[in-house]
């Protein structure tokens, strides 16, 4: 991990927040490749999820929350960690990860008995400050999505099976972030919610491990670096009747990458109105506050009823995390040198093609750069940037550790029969290609 850390920072993928100020805990910045590499992963997870499919609408909701919206979904009773604190140094714990009772910073067996520490966070909304005044940023993008779920329905006229994606931030005051971006405080969900028929469930969620999995295959992660996992039903989150997590070999152990839950027809039943005559099937709160039915006008039967929910919900960060790590590779080359590459997908790399003038000062190879850089950029495929060192070997090294799949040499050659150099990051096998023939070789090597 230490090795990943240093090279996120040296080359600009994560900073940590308000590092000149001393940081904060569990929350990160992503600099200039960082942002192209996240962008890529939600953008790829967007047409995989909506573009694709003929069966699922796009949303994007707000941040703060009405309490009641997560009064209703259960969140405000059940989302919560067990918290222990050191009665000798003060520091606070997770129980559930200490794996003897003993203080991991000073050692002491003398803890507090784990108390629910709930992990939402508030903020006051408007100028008055009072017991009513304040919303939460939300812990999960689905409450928003299923509050939602009227008019989306109500606007496309979908009928089941049907499903809603979201991508956006999430906020939880976790007790102890760590492991780099693995546990943050604040983070970005990729999440679907997919609405079907009760019959149908066990079908759609197997369905859905099945094509998450390989979404993440597809990504470049190695299929042996990720395993499936049943969660015990102790360990279910309040919603959940089922949940299968799709668990990645990070650098500090087997954790979570993933997880689709099958939420039944829990959170749908637990926001709508007129809950006594909708057969809901799990057990929900109350709601008097709520002005819509949640519910599908069944055409045969002429009932209404409150679908099931199957959802994949996966964190951007432990995503960048895992694509990082199994992309992060050292190589032996000759003459007792080594060079560091990142083999991302040609989709993800932050920087597509590196176009790099020979001489840094001599105008003629200067412009020839420029005038291929616009001319790839306007195929509008990622960034293409302009590499104006001078120093080729230097540029190679740097454009393999970034994970550049693609670098363009321009020489004097060029400027006499058109002809430019193609080097390729994995093999390092360079050829050159004539420049009117280039964007085509691109556009084939990038889709
Ligand atoms: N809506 C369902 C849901 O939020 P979750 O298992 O709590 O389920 C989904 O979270 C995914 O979000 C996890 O699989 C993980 O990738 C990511 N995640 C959860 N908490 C996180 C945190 N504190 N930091 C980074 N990623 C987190």
């Amino acid at each position: 991990m230490d090795d990943l850390v240093a090279l996120c920072k040296r080359r600009g993928f994560i900073f940590q927040t308000n590092e000149i100020y001393g940081g904060m805990q569990g929350l990160y910045d992503y600099g200039p490749l960082g942002v192209e590499l996240k962008n890529n992963l939600k953008k790829a997870w967007w047409a995989s999820m909506v573009y694709d499919r003929d069966d699922v609408e796009g949303l994007d909701s707000a941040i703060l929350t009405k309490p009641s919206v997560l009064k209703y979904s259960g969140h405000e009773d059940t989302f919560s960690d067990p918290l222990v604190d050191c009665r000798s140094c003060k520091s606070r714990w997770r129980a559930d990860h200490l794996e003897v009772s003993t203080c991991p910073a000073c050692g002491s067996k003398d803890l507090t008995e784990p108390r629910p520490f709930n992990l939402m966070f508030k903020t006051n909304v408007g100028p008055i400050v009072n017991d009513e005044s304040f919303a939460y940023l939300r812990p999960e993008t689905a409450q928003q999505t299923f509050t939602n779920f009227k008019n989306v329905l109500d606007s496309t006229s979908r009928t089941l099976p049907f499903g809603i994606a979201q991508i956006g931030k999430a906020f939880r005051n976790e007790v102890t972030p760590r492991n780099f971006i693995f546990r943050v405080r604040e983070f970005e969900l990729m999440e679907l919610e997919y609405f079907i028929e009760p019959t149908t469930a066990n079908k759609w969620h197997d369905l859905w491990v099945q094509t998450r999995f390989k979404w993440w295959l597809d990504q470049g992660i190695n299929e042996n670096s990720l395993e499936l996992l049943s969660v015990p039903k102790s360990e279910l989150s309040h919603y959940s009747k089922s949940t299968i997590d799709i668990m990645y070999k990070f650098p500090h152990g087997l954790e979570e990458l993933e997880g689709i839950a099958n939420r039944t027809d829990f959170d749908l039943g637990s926001h709508t109105k007129n809950q006594n005559s909708l057969n809901i099937s799990t057990k929900v709160k109350p709601n008097l506050e709520s002005n819509a039915k949640l519910a599908i006008h069944d055409k045969q039967t002429k009932k209404w009823k409150v679908p099931y929910v199957i959802e994949p919900a996966a964190g951007v960060e432990r995503g960048f995390l895992a694509i990082l790590n199994d992309a992060y590779k050292t190589e032996k080359l000759d003459e007792g040198k080594e060079r560091t590459v990142l083999v991302l997908k040609p989709h993800l790399a932050p920087i597509k093609v590196a176009v790099i003038p020979l001489k840094r000062n001599n105008k003629e190879l200067v412009e020839k750069a420029s005038m291929l850089k616009s001319t790839l950029q306007n195929l509008h495929l990622g960034r293409i940037l302009i590499e104006n060192s001078g120093n080729i070997g230097k540029s190679y090294r740097r454009h393999d550790e970034i994970g550049t799949p693609l670098c363009i040499t321009i020489d004097f050659q060029t400027l006499e029969d058109q002809s430019v150099t193609v080097r390729d990051r994995d093999t390092m096998e360079q050829k050159r290609l004539f420049e009117a023939d280039v964007p085509a070789y691109f556009r084939e090597f990038f889709i």
